[in-house]
């Protein structure tokens, strides 16, 4: 039955139906549906509004609903959208007193309500996958402390660092985007309930003690922005946008560092596919699906932001259109976080293919520059004198570590046989020492930090 029949003569046109029902998205929150009527009614007992008696019959009603339902032992179809199927279901089982459960309320403060507490515990799971991601690659970063790779720029060999500096820069990542979900948390934790439809209600309901039984931390001040605010469902998407292109980014090195040119890594079996006519591949589906995903979550973003640009106060329904792109992000980011997270836990590092990139490519150059600086030579120069150097070595075939202290010198008296030792890969590492640098020591200090972080 609809909710709104008594006042119309003709039934609703069966493919205008099919076009404004919500159902067949909007059953996937019937859990914060039922949790929200749930609330409403223990407020409207409590407050006197509806008697104890009938509220205490919709409450057992409402949560042997929600238990049917759970069970599969009640199909969620057969209604116009989710407050509708559980409001049927309920007179149904209990006739008129059933119909008392909508007093000082609307389906827009309801349906406001009930996406909120979604985006809420989709927060809290995403979170708790973005820790374990967060620890998994603290761990594994301690474990390369000293696996010597090329940092690149321009994706060309320009210094060299460790894998466990590469790890850690994506922990920092995704431990920004675990403060992201927590703010924006804040702002979706507020009750838009006691709203109604657009001015609030006459009923003297008591929103502090609904917020409080639903564990929010507030409600919103005013009501028609109560009902029409859908900030939270953009910010929310905003974060998991931003989460999806950090898996994009890692997942883009994971997946030329596995092909044969770089052979940095080796991806473990049970995340890779082979190829239905080259029976040698062994392909990266998985991290490329990673980096795919990120299109369908940006893609979300932009659906409810474009939903929301222009919609005059107060309640509209394009705002419908704001559960599909949270649904979809939602269920998005949840496997890809927990397919990486189990991928990464396996991937192989090939620490002797990385140390051998770092050699090649002249990546030390930085530090026959530095070497002269600190021997008093103007950086300016000491770039200059190095670049004519490597120069050399490209013409002569030979690599800055291979240089003899003597052709050295021919370029610079400013060189003693220290210069040997500083171009060394390793010893570059090592001297890195400040805030942020790879030095052994320094990102000991960095991975600490990334775990006291993950305590909080
Ligand atoms: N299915 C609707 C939605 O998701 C529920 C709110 C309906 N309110 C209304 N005034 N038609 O937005």
């Amino acid at each position: 039955m609809k909710l709104w029949s008594g006042r119309f003569k003709a039934d609703f046109d069966e493919v205008a139906e099919l076009f404004n029902d919500s159902l067949p998205f909007d059953c996937q929150m019937y859990a914060q549906d039922i949790s929200g009527s749930i609330a409403h009614c223990a407020m409207l007992g409590k407050t006197g509004i509806i008697e104890d008696a009938d509220a205490k019959l919709i409450l057992k009603t409402l949560a042997q609903i929600k238990s049917d339902i759970d069970d599969g032992k009640l199909e969620v179809v057969g209604a116009e959208d989710i407050h509708s199927f559980v409001e049927n279901e309920l007179v149904s089982r209990i006739g008129d007193v059933g119909k008392k459960l909508h007093t000082a309320r609307s389906r827009n403060d309801q349906v406001a309500t009930d996406i909120r507490l979604y985006v809420r515990d989709s927060i809290d799971n995403t979170v708790e996958l973005l820790r374990s991601l967060v620890k998994t690659l603290a761990d594994r970063a301690e474990a390369e402390l000293s696996t010597v790779m090329p940092a690149y720029t321009h994706m060309q060999k320009a210094q060299p660092t460790t894998l466990g500096h590469y790890l850690a820069a994506y922990a920092n990542m995704f431990l920004r985007d675990i403060e992201r979900f927590g703010d924006c948390r804040k702002r979706v934790n507020i009750l838009p309930l006691g709203s109604g439809a657009a001015v609030a209600t006459t009923f003297p309901i008591d929103r502090l003690y609904t917020a409080k039984l639903l564990g929010f931390d507030g409600v919103s001040e005013n009501s028609l922005d109560g009902v029409s605010d859908r900030d939270f469902g953009v910010e929310y998407l905003s974060c998991a946008a931003l989460t999806m292109l950090h898996l994009s980014r890692i997942n883009e090195e994971f997946v030329y560092w596995s092909g044969g040119e770089f052979s940095f890594i080796k991806l473990p079996d049970e995340f890779s596919t082979g190829s239905s006519i080259m029976p040698q591949k062994k392909n990266p589906d998985v991290n490329e699906l990673l980096r795919g995903k990120s299109g369908r979550v940006f893609g979300d973003l932009t659906a409810l932001l474009t939903v929301m640009k222009g919609l005059p106060l107060a309640y509209n329904k394009d705002m419908q259109e704001d559960k599909e792109p949270i649904f979809d992000a939602d269920k998005t980011l949840n496997i890809s976080l927990r397919v990486f997270t189990r991928m990464l836990e396996k991937v192989e590092f090939d620490r002797a293919a990385m140390a051998a990139a770092a050699e090649g490519g002249f990546s030390c150059a930085t530090e026959c520059a530095d070497f002269l600086a600190s021997k008093g030579v103007p950086f300016r120069t000491a770039h200059e004198i190095t670049g004519k150097i490597v120069l050399y070595c490209i013409e002569n075939k030979k690599t800055l570590q291979a240089l003899s202290l003597k052709e050295y010198k021919e370029f610079s008296d400013k060189f003693d046989k220290g210069i040997l030792e500083a171009v060394k890969a390793e010893s570059a590492i090592a001297r890195r020492k400040v805030i942020g640098g790879c030095a052994k020591e320094e990102l000991t200090r960095q991975i600490k930090v990334i775990r006291e972080k993950l305590e909080k």
